[in-house]
């Protein structure tokens, strides 16, 4: 199906998310002083240029595994019902874990990333989000650090995509349909 037209307005500079990931950085590290190694998660695909730049801000002993949930497929609407297409290759258990998502939305997802790593027993699980649309939530859960609050709009740019194009653009932009 071809895709309406539409641009992508700039939202969220380059410079600004790297900002607030210095600060974020500095309170995860706080939080995680006393961590023999983390173990940081991302949530594919959306999250792999935020995990990217935020572990080499990081100035703790990190291993860095990957989780994988269905996505929205092409549409800009949830699923709501969430599937794990990847799982992690490591073990958590008594582990301190951080899981880096892109955005939490209707919170599903997170919500269900949070309930199967923590029926593995880890020491510690924490979340990170790097845009949270608290206005489109159905499921109450909140990432334990967010990078940006955002209104109700769709955005791509820095890791995330609108059926799949736009992932490499350097800031978060919001789509607007010209037709
Ligand atoms: P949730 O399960 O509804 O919270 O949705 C979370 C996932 O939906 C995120 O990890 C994104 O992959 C995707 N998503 C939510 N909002 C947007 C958006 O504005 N642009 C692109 N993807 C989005
Ligand atoms: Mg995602």
């Amino acid at each position: 199906m071809a895709q309406k037209p539409y641009v992508v307005d700039k939202m969220i500079s380059a410079k600004a998310i790297a900002a607030r990931i210095e600060d974020l950085a500095r309170e995860i590290e706080a939080a995680f002083k006393d961590t023999d190694k983390l173990v940081v998660v991302g949530l594919l695909r959306g999250s792999f240029v935020f995990i990217a730049d935020l572990v080499r801000e990081l100035d703790l002993p990190v291993e860095v595994d990957f989780l994988e949930t269905s996505s929205y497929g092409n549409s800009m609407e949830s699923s709501r019902e969430v599937r794990i297409l990847k799982d992690i290759r490591g073990e958590i258990e008594g582990r301190d874990v951080l899981v880096v998502e892109d955005i939490v939305d209707t919170g599903h997802t997170l919500n269900h990333v949070i309930h199967l790593l923590e029926s593995r027993n880890p020491a510690r699980l924490e979340t990170i989000a790097l845009l949270d649309k608290p206005s489109r939530r159905e499921v109450d859960v909140r990432a334990s650090w967010t990078g940006f609050e955002i209104p109700d709009e769709f955005v791509v740019g820095y890791g995330i995509d609108f059926a799949q194009r736009n992932r490499s653009l350097p800031f978060i932009g919001k789509v607007r349909f010209t037709e």
